[in-house]
């Protein structure tokens, strides 16, 4: 199996670089985010607790999230590999997936650092907000979803920096130059798909 991690800032490009990495590596795809709008759609009682955070751009409660990741894996117990996009957003959130992937004599073999400038961020997301209407996508929820960025997320980057894993990418440009860099990291890597 090749696990990756999808990393990176609101709207640095997980959901569509990930996107592809699945269709091109027949892997199988979560990003947490989604799982939660689906349940704020169906209105169950964790999408009403979950809007309540992602509507303030706070993070989803850790439990929250690590159970939704217990889930996945119970339903998807093997796979070609698997692509985490949003999911670790913290520490506790990282260590807690090693775990689940230990279990599985797994382990994550890499982490795909999207890094974009913040006016780029911004920009995608106010663009998408006033197209598709995600209720986060507001000026105002953008600059507090930034900031527990940088707060609570951006520190994985030392935790998978240390482990050998972190490989950062230049995230500005087409979706299509981005992605061809991505492939050039996964080509070069020891271990293949
Ligand atoms: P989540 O759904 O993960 O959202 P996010 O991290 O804020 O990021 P986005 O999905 O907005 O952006 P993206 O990086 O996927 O970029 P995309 O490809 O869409 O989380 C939402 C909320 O859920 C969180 O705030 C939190 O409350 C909660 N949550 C989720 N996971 C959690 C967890 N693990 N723990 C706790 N809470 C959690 O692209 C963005 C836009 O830009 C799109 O319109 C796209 O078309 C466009 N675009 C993409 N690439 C390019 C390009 N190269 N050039 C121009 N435009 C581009
Ligand atoms: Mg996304």
């Amino acid at each position: 199996m090749f696990n990756i991690i999808i990393f990176g800032a609101p709207g640095s490009g997980k959901g569509t670089q990930g996107q592809i990495l699945t269709d091109r590596y027949q892997l199988t795809h979560i990003s947490t985010g989604e799982v939660l709008r689906e349940k704020i759609r169906k209105q169950t009682p964790l999408g009403k607790l979950a809007d309540e955070y992602i509507s303030k751009g706070q993070l989803v409660p850790d439990n929250v999230v690590i159970d939704i990741l217990t889930k996945f894996f119970a339903d998807n117990p093997t796979s070609n590999g698997y692509i985490f996009d949003g999911f670790p957003r913290t520490l506790r959130q990282g260590e807690a997936m090693d775990e689940m992937l230990a279990e599985k004599n797994e382990s994550i073999n890499v982490v795909l650092w999207l890094d974009v400038d913040d006016d780029e961020l911004v920009e995608r997301l106010v663009n998408r907000g006033k197209e598709m209407g995600r209720n986060d996508d507001n000026l105002e929820t953008i600059k507090s979803r930034l900031k527990v960025y940088y707060q609570k997320t951006a520190p994985l980057k030392k935790f998978y920096s240390k482990q050998g894993k972190l490989v950062k990418i230049n995230g500005m440009g087409t979706v299509e130059e981005i992605f061809s860099r991505i492939e050039k990291v996964i080509d070069s890597l020891s271990t293949k798909i």
